[in-house]
């Protein structure tokens, strides 16, 4: 069958900023939701999705949108990502030749820039399996928030990342909130939770943290006891490696959206068989 994303003469056109614009729509279609955007949930199913990607066995990433299935929908970490899919349906059946696993990852993408982020390159290419056509992946391959900078390498270098990557993707829990219902966790990290910025350094560094005391999990609140870090995000600041990055991105947006959109693209292109000679970058639209 020809391939839908190459296009060409006479073949059918994917228009896939036609997929942005619809999802650009639904951003803030209920004001009702969290802070008023769907734009971060989007942006975790994103990560999510991509996130399970083990270079090692090549297994995981986004490719397959194995989320639509259990166990991966049911993991505890992926709770509340069924609001970000439920909400991606009706434009899945709008644009019905798009595969759930480029909806995804666009969505994300699109996101980000919508919320006043920088342009993440992204590329169409990925299937979806079928129920029989894969083997699950395990449990365990998120990171835990109240774990330590170890647990954070451990995960982020299966997937293939460095340490200045990491701090990059981090940046990104400068958007939306810990839900107590879905992580355990509550709260936002910066007082603009639909905004992409540099907020998330900003605060890291400059606000006092201090453990919070509850009955909850570990968490780190501010005196006005409003925002919240968790252990990972503390462990940035903590470990000598981590921390110059932080220190930078807190002085330099400039260079923290760049290295964010860069990261978060790979991030998204894990374990993805994209055909020969596709390249990596989009260009941007043009505005
Ligand atoms: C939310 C953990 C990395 C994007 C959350 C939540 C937790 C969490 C516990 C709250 C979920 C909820 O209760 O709704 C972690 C840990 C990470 C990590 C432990 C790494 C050590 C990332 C990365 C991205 C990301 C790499 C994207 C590039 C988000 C976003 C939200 C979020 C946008 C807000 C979702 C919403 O408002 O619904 N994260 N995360 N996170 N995370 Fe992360």
């Amino acid at each position: 069958p020809p391939n839908p994303s190459t296009g060409g003469k006479g073949e059918f056109k994917p228009d896939y900023d036609a997929v942005r614009k619809v999802v650009e729509e639904l951003l803030e279609s209920n004001e009702d939701y969290d802070d008023g955007s769907y734009g971060p949930v989007l942006v975790r199913l994103a990560w999510h999705t991509s996130g399970t990607y083990d270079k090692n066995t090549n297994t995981g990433g986004s490719n397959g949108a194995t989320m639509r299935f259990l166990p991966e929908s049911a993991w505890g970490a992926n709770a509340g990502l069924g609001d970000a899919r439920d909400l991606l349906e009706p434009v899945k059946q709008k644009f019905p030749w798009i595969s759930y696993s480029d909806l995804w990852t666009l969505a994300g993408a699109t996101a980000v820039e919508a919320m006043g982020g920088p342009h993440v390159p992204w590329r169409p290419g990925r299937s979806d399996y079928a129920l029989d056509q894969f083997v699950a992946n395990p449990d365990g391959r998120l990171p835990d928030g109240d774990k330590d900078a170890k647990h954070v390498r451990d995960i982020f270098y299966r997937m293939g990342f460095n340490d200045q990557e990491i701090v990059a993707l981090s940046g990104a829990h400068t958007l939306g909130r810990c839900h107590a219902d879905r992580s355990g966790f509550v709260g936002p990290w910066t007082n603009a939770p639909t905004t992409f910025s540099n907020l998330y350094f900003q605060e890291l560094t400059e606000n006092k943290w201090r453990k919070k005391k509850w009955n909850g999990p570990l968490q780190y609140e501010d005196k006005s006891g409003q925002l919240m870090m968790l252990n990972t995000d503390m462990a940035l600041l903590w470990d000598k490696k981590f921390k110059p990055y932080v220190m930078q991105y807190a002085k330099d947006e400039e260079a923290f959206f760049k290295d964010f959109a860069a990261a978060f693209s790979k991030l998204m292109e894990l374990g993805v068989p994209f055909p020969e000679g596709s390249v990596a970058a989009t260009p941007a639209p043009q505005k």
